[in-house]
């Protein structure tokens, strides 16, 4: 069985499509154990502490936003992350998130894979951001829509209890996100619920939405995708360089 397939187990294929052409939200309960292995905390210690060719970075959630913590003077790359600060924010129990991580782990890069292609009738492009948090403390961004994005999110470790919003009159196109008083204003709570450690929840494109709490160490990956004809879709084949490179070593007798 493909991968994004089993991801929406019991349910079929067929019933993540009628979601996302009906436009609906879909929450999917799964196992506690049904994400394991897609990504772990060992992988996200390699690529925190890999600042090779990083072309993305961790980005800590403060004040309902996020913000790059970049060393841009450092001689050699004006994107070093300023590793020290990140210990403390994490030490402190700010959350973050890693953008551009689709290629993370063989199971991520695959996932992401078949998603496009599952979608044969549109060109689509995904990308993982993983959101992470130490411990109870980790917190997240103000109320906010995510446009043109569809966004399928799976709970690979701990709980995280959301909202999802409907609109209590028009608002403004350019609004994405909003203050605590202009959630108070224009959002009215449609569904809050605990996104359980095993559980997939997929969600429209311009749904309001925020994460209230997160119980425990916890590992959620995001998964946002959207549909555009010109682009050209991301390669995820892995390069066998061992094995290349052991082959050298045989041809030149080394
Ligand atoms: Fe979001």
């Amino acid at each position: 069985m493909q991968l994004f397939e089993a991801v929406f187990q019991p349910l079929s294929l067929a019933d993540f499509r009628q979601h996302f052409d009906e436009g609906k939200c879909l929450v999917v309960e799964g196992a506690a154990n049904k994400f394991d292995g897609l990504v772990t905390p060992e992988d996200i210690e390699r690529r925190l502490n890999d600042g090779c060719n990083a072309n993305q970075f961790v980005q800590v959630i403060k004040d309902g936003a996020r913000s790059a913590n970049l060393m841009s003077n450092c001689a050699w790359s004006p994107a070093a992350l300023n590793k020290s600060a990140v210990t403390q924010d994490l030490q402190d129990g700010y959350s973050f998130m890693m953008p551009n991580s689709s290629q993370i782990t063989p199971g991520i890069a695959r996932l992401c894979t078949e998603l496009e292609a599952f979608f044969t009738d549109q060109a689509m492009h995904a990308d993982v951001h993983l959101y992470v948090s130490t411990n109870d403390s980790g917190n997240s961004y103000n109320a906010h829509r995510d446009l043109p994005q569809h966004k399928i999110l799976l709970q690979s470790h701990g709980d995280a209890v959301w909202q999802i919003f409907e609109p209590k009159k028009d608002i403004p196109n350019h609004v994405r996100a909003m203050t605590p008083e202009q959630e108070q204003e224009y959002l009215t709570i449609a569904s809050e619920f605990t996104l359980k450690q095993g559980s997939l929840l997929y969600m429209p494109p311009g749904t309001f939405h925020r994460v209230v709490r997160v119980t425990g160490p916890r590992i959620s990956i995001s998964i946002p995708f959207y549909a555009l004809q010109s682009a050209e879709k991301m390669d995820r084949s892995r390069i066998p360089f061992v094995e290349l490179f052991a082959k050298m070593k045989t041809h030149t007798g080394n």
